[in-house]
């Protein structure tokens, strides 16, 4: 791959700071202090808040580059992953001493987040350091959380989801094993099956309830909360438990009371109205008889992905320390009003913790413009070349708007591309106009638009009527990632995700584009991006230029994207990077998890790769045999089929 080059300064440059892309890119917002533009015009993560201890992400490719390794590449920040641990626990102990709250805070990592192991066994070392635990949703989640926690009793671990007699024999024994484990029970019949293994093998279980809380969520997984949720128990179940466990003498087992609303809850209010209820419900588990002695307000802890720090899908409207000031005050008050002790406190943040800490870098492998400028006297000439009675009418008419165009008639303009367009697609569809004259009509049409759109903004506003005209030109850049693999929820739930040029950004852009991956799959394309005001349809982006790659960089991916990633069209994973600051402030490269090769992804579907090649050597052997192909030829191509299979998954 060609190497990154330090590039000439035009005019425009000089007028377009390293700060204007920060602006354009929300870089500045969504960024929150962890994501910056350094003096060369790269994007620079800075764990630390301080411009003298950054990671320069292009100079990371760069030297990526240099040792074989090419892009797509997601690269793993350490460091910001135990910032986001540092700052939960900050938050949560600045709240608890300015209310003179009486328990303690812990996090427990929820694991579905991002199971990598080597990020967990990051979140291992930080937990001892931050007195934090796990929380495991399934039985493979279990299994690696006991594994992984071992030799750690003290480590809280707490687990949700649907359990089955297995799930809970695990947890029993790991409770005699001397762990620090609660199952929150999510079905009443969990419950039995939880007293019958522990009586069975002797232990006294710490037991949770989830409770279905009156209050629910808001967003894209409203439905984690509320009465009709799928999880958890009904007020009347929550009297069965108790009555169930009081007959059994177990009512001191009771622990925990949990609820979780859904995940990126972005609107504060949410968390307020549901935590006094959970508070509430703790107290009167206490006045029945309970020894409960935490309270879990599960996840949701949300992203400000668009930096508008708003109320919309893809933000939050609040601050850690503001969730962890309700959280804490709330809880506080209902106690106190019930006259019950106040509970230790833990959260399953996983979202909050793990975003920041990814971003996949990709190369652009081509662009199609929209917006080339029409060889006017090529058209014209081959035009009235044709015989008079099949010169169409919508060319002429096409040529006129682009001669007559000016500032004071855009609109008229306007209506008559649009109707010269329309009339040109019938003639061809109808066999009266030819292959020519379809491709003069499409170029005409795309100048006239772009022009209509320069002009415009110019005058100031883009009249409503335009409004899809930028959009309609834009140009499509083809990326060297997929979207299916590396950012599903960007396809699945249009979530948002800040995109930009990870290089050139003290150069303005000069285009505006959409994102097409490199799956054959019309759905592979990012068209929605962060915008100051709403989010926005296209990206500004700079010209390509012969010779020279252009890199871009999705962040915040650490939450959720990885394992949610499918091998659609068999792109596997990507290289995997981690980056962390040294000490001189400079950036080293820790582990490399290469990504999959194709022989791995055949694998994953079944495919016998020998049995491939064996099927492709009796191919070339007949072709050698009906000399087709030398022997020279053949073993060149098996020799290519065989670097192929052990190859990367994307272009290289
Ligand atoms: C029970 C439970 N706890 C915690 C989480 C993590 O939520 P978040 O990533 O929003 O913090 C989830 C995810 O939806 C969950 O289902």
């Amino acid at each position: 791959m060609a190497k990154l080059k330090t590039k000439k300064r035009t005019f425009i440059d000089r007028c377009w700071s390293g700060e204007d892309s920060a602006n354009l890119y929300g870089l500045t917002d969504w960024g929150k202090g962890y994501f910056g533009v350094n003096q060369a015009g790269h994007v620079c993560c800075l764990p630390f808040k301080d411009p003298e201890r950054s990671i320069d992400l292009a100079e990371v490719i760069g030297g990526l580059a240099e040792r074989g390794i090419q892009t797509p590449v997601l690269l793993r920040f350490d460091d910001l992953l135990e910032q986001r641990l540092e700052e939960l626990r900050k938050a949560f102990d600045r709240a608890v001493a300015e209310e003179k709250y009486q328990g303690k805070y812990s996090c427990v990592y929820p694991v579905k987040v991002n199971q990598q192991r080597i990020l967990l066994e990051q979140v291992l070392h930080l937990n001892e350091k931050f007195g934090f635990g796990f929380e495991a949703g399934s039985k493979p989640e279990l299994l690696a959380v006991l594994g992984l926690t071992a030799g750690q009793n003290d480590m809280p671990i707490v687990c949700n989801g649907f359990k089955d007699a297995e799930f809970i024999e695990t947890v029993v024994l790991a409770a005699k094993l001397g762990r620090n484990i609660t199952t929150v029970v999510e079905k009443f019949s969990e419950l039995r099956l939880l007293v019958e293994q522990a009586t069975l093998y002797g232990v006294r279980p710490l037991i949770g309830l989830r409770v279905k809380l009156s209050s629910r969520g808001a967003g894209r997984w409203e439905g984690s909360g509320g009465l009709r949720s799928k999880f958890g128990l009904t007020m009347s179940e929550v009297l069965q438990v108790v009555d169930f466990l009081r007959e059994r003498e177990m009512l001191d087992c009771l622990k925990l009371v949990h609820c979780h609303l859904g995940s990126q809850i972005h609107d504060i209010r949410l968390f307020k109205n549901a935590i006094t209820e959970l508070g509430f419900i703790y107290a009167e588990l206490r006045r029945l008889g309970a020894d409960c002695t935490a309270i879990d307000v599960g996840g949701g802890l949300g992203i400000d992905y668009d930096g508008s720090h708003s109320a919309s899908a893809s933000s939050a409207n609040y601050s850690i320390q503001e969730y962890a000031d309700d959280i804490v005050y709330r809880i506080k008050n209902a106690c106190e009003d019930a006259k019950v002790p106040h509970p230790d406190i833990v959260s399953e943040s996983g979202r909050f913790i793990a975003a920041f800490s990814s971003a996949l870098v990709f190369n652009v492998v081509g662009r199609t413009r929209f917006d080339l400028e029409p060889e006017v006297k090529r058209i014209r000439a081959e035009l009235e070349a044709l015989p008079h009675d099949q010169q169409p009418q919508p060319v002429f008419d096409l040529l006129a708007a682009y001669a007559e165009i000016n500032d004071r008639n855009l609109l008229q303009i306007y209506h008559d591309v649009m109707q010269a367009r329309d009339e040109a697609m019938s003639l061809f569809s109808m066999g009266y106009m030819n292959l020519e004259m379809r491709a003069a009509s499409e170029q005409l049409f795309w100048t006239i638009g772009r022009e209509l759109v320069q002009r415009s903004l110019k005058k100031g506003k883009l009249p409503d009527e335009f409004a899809a005209l930028p959009e309609m030109l834009s140009d499509i850049y083809f990326c060297n990632f997929s979207v299916f693999q590396s950012a599903p929820d960007s396809w699945a739930i249009e979530q948002l995700f800040p995109i930009c040029p990870i290089h050139r950004l003290d150069e303005q852009p000069t285009r505006l584009g959409v994102l097409a991956d490199i799956t054959c799959d019309s759905d592979g394309k990012i068209d929605h991006f962060v915008d100051k005001r709403d989010e926005k349809s296209i990206l500004e982006l700079h010209d390509l230029k012969e010779g020279e790659p252009y890199y871009l960089g999705i962040f915040l991916l650490g939450a959720y994207q990885e394992v949610l990633g499918d091998l659609h069209n068999l792109f596997g994973d990507t290289h995997v990077v981690h980056v962390r600051v040294d000490d001189d402030g400079g950036w080293m490269i820790g582990e490399i998890i290469p990504g999959d090769t194709i022989n791995e992804v055949l694998a994953q579907v079944e495919f016998d790769t020998e049995a491939l090649k064996r099927g492709i050597r009796k191919d070339v052997e007949n072709a050698v045999k009906k000399k087709r192909l030398t022997v020279e030829e053949s073993r060149a191509l098996m020799a290519f089929y065989e670097r192929g299979l052990r190859g990367y998954t994307y272009l290289e």
